[in-house]
């Protein structure tokens, strides 16, 4: 185990909490073992219904996932960085927000989205009627990047570079979620998701990101740096507007596909009664 993976890593594995129990009753299920006669049916034969439901083997990839990157050296931005800031939310879940990079708040926390752009964030989020609960929200660039003035660090734009390298984890966390709806905050993670430069000002609203729908925003940053009252809240309520659109976008497509399930499932059931009678 330590081959695959240091040991300090191990308290963040969801089925770490199983070892000690594996460990304290090895020694009995092995006399169990010995005391069987060699011929004797395989003993986990009827166990097949507790094979691990969807979500928590997404939970285990997402969380080796997150381990993987807490070493990551893909950029130079790891060096000044305090941690990797990997993606957070439930593993299945099927709405995803990216961002630019962690900031300083962020940075420290060890968690996306925590710092002043994230809390208006979790406002316009619940003003729109989403919760970030249900939500998995991550970045384009999982290391805070900023210039040290005095005790201060200023946060730096990603350059493509470090867009494209980190890209890698990314994809990655997409491919094990496989989200239903994504949603761009902001120019860096917009063309992270779109692989092309994107102004979200000029192209604002649905997109969609390799045959996913998605939807260009701006980030919430760009409220904090607006300099005037006034317009700080014209632009919240246009943001709670955008994300009102996505929720009614992803709840519609949710129950589309729910509807279509239930479809699926009935004609199953038909075809099989039918077979029978
Ligand atoms: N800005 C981002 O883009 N992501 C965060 O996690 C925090 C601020």
């Amino acid at each position: 185990m330590t081959a695959e993976m240091p040991k300090h890593y191990w308290a963040n594995m969801p089925e770490a909490t199983l070892i000690p129990g594996l460990v304290a009753g090895a020694g009995r299920r092995a006399e169990a073992m010995r005391a069987l006669p060699a011929d004797a049916a395989p003993r986990f034969a009827g166990k097949a219904a507790r094979k691990p439901r969807p979500s928590q083997v997404l939970a285990t990839e997402i969380a080796a996932l997150r381990a993987e990157a807490s070493a990551c050296t893909l950029c130079a931005l790891h060096s000044a960085a305090t941690q990797t800031v990997f993606g957070e939310g439930p593993e299945d879940a099927r709405l995803v927000f990216v961002g630019e990079q962690p900031g300083d708040q962020e940075d420290l926390a060890g968690r996306p989205f925590v710092g002043p752009a994230g809390q208006l964030l979790d406002r316009a989020l619940a003003d729109a009627g989403i919760a970030r609960s249900e939500a998995y929200l991550t970045n384009a660039v999982k290391h805070f990047k900023y210039e040290p003035r005095g005790k201060r660090r200023i946060h730096k734009k990603p350059n493509a570079g470090e867009v494209r390298a980190c890209r890698w984890w990314l994809e990655k966390e997409l491919d094990t979620l496989k989200p239903a709806f994504i949603v761009a905050l902001g120019a860096t993670a917009a063309q992270a998701l779109s692989g092309r430069p994107v102004s979200v000002l000029r192209e604002r609203g649905p997109t969609s990101f390799g045959g996913i729908p998605g939807y260009f925003t701006i980030h919430p940053s760009y409220l904090l740096r607006l300099p005037e009252e006034a317009d700080k809240n014209a632009e919240f309520q246009r943001f709670v507007e955008d994300l009102k659109a996505i929720a009614h976008v992803f709840v519609t497509r949710q129950a589309a596909e729910a509807a279509r399930e239930t479809a699926a499932r009935e004609s199953q059931s038909l075809a099989l009664i039918r077979q029978r009678t």
